[in-house]
């Protein structure tokens, strides 16, 4: 595949770098051809290939439960969901190809390991309450995290959040939905989905990055209007996304100190484990090596795929050759 022609307009150039800043203040978005400067252009090929690799690796939790969904309709469904993450992948990679990196540049990072994506990927799914909280607190933390991404500076990023954000949101009913079901069931059944959410809660906090005086890039980010909330600012608004909802479905969120705080105007929660965050991010949560094996694979079992789609390509272009 090969990436769309594109000049990359001298950094240096101060008259773009004039426009540039007057789109920024208007509130206008930046387009592909526009001057951008290099490090705008850098921290938007490593955040949107971030998020695309996260919607494909983020296939692999709950593609492991399509074919033990309990029913029919719970399998289409499922299989629906994962489908549109896969598209969110593509929207996503087609975006930060308008930044002049190509797919298989992408790929090639992902599968060698040295792209990041993110950590809530590399827990487990080991039950099917699994699937209800990961709809209901990963899908809803994307929500939170990516609603305000619509108004992101970057032009084709902005456009293609604008869909992704309508499917999260059908995810995350969906997710709510079976942990409602669970809950109303047998015990066991209730007991499945509190254990559930029990594993996935705090690692779903973490998904919003570290504390907003541990994360340095996240000024420049605001400034250029990429990012539009503090990392602590979009946690907030998720747990108070998540108390009420909690308390529709029975389900106990599992921290204890967790208390509005009056004063501060702010949810009050236990200390998060950082450390946690790190080592996963670093590789050695309990399912990274798992996740990027399963893809360097499929990657590897798709390239007759690949070649043969190629090769009618070539074919289709000799004979409109020929036509014309
Ligand atoms: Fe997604
Ligand atoms: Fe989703």
């Amino acid at each position: 595949m090969t990436a769309p022609e594109l000049t990359i307009a001298d950094p240096d150039d101060a008259a773009g770098q004039a426009v540039f800043d007057d789109l920024i203040e208007a509130d206008s978005r930046v387009e592909p051809r526009d001057w951008m400067p290099a490090a705008y252009r850098r921290t938007l090929v490593r955040q949107i290939s971030q998020h695309a690799h996260s919607e494909i690796i983020g296939m692999q939790p709950e593609g492991n439960w399509i074919t033990r969904a309990p029913s029919l309709q719970r399998k289409a469904i499922l299989m629906a969901k994962v489908q549109d993450e896969a598209g969110h992948g593509l929207y996503l990679y087609s975006a930060t190809q308008t930044l002049g990196i190509t797919r298989d540049e992408m790929t090639q990072q992902l599968i060698d390991g040295k792209a990041r994506y993110s950590s809530i990927f590399n827990y487990p799914t080991p039950t099917w309450a699994d699937m209800g909280a990961i709809g209901w607190l990963v899908d809803g933390a994307a929500i939170v995290n990516q609603v305000p991404l619509c108004r992101c500076s970057y032009g084709p990023y902005a456009r293609a959040m604008i869909r992704i954000c309508k499917e999260e949101s059908f995810h995350q009913r969906q997710g709510f939905e079976i942990l409602l079901t669970l809950m109303q069931g047998t015990a066991a059944q209730r007991q499945m989905a509190q254990e559930s959410v029990d594993r996935w809660y705090w690692p779903s906090l973490m998904m919003f990055g570290p504390p907003d005086d541990e994360s340095p890039n996240s000024a420049r980010s605001m400034a250029w209007k990429i990012k539009r909330f503090s990392n602590d600012d979009l946690r907030q608004r998720f747990i108070g996304m998540l108390v009420p909802q909690a308390e529709v479905l029975g389900i106990t969120l599992p921290d204890p100190e967790l208390a509005w705080d009056e004063d501060a105007q702010q949810w009050h929660t236990s200390p998060i484990d950082w450390n946690e965050f790190s080592e996963v991010l670093a590789g050695r949560g309990p399912m990274n090596a798992v996740r990027i094996q399963t893809r360097r694979d499929a990657h590897e079992g798709g390239a007759w795929v690949r070649a043969a789609a190629a090769e009618y390509a070539r074919k289709q272009a000799l004979r409109d050759a020929e036509v014309a």
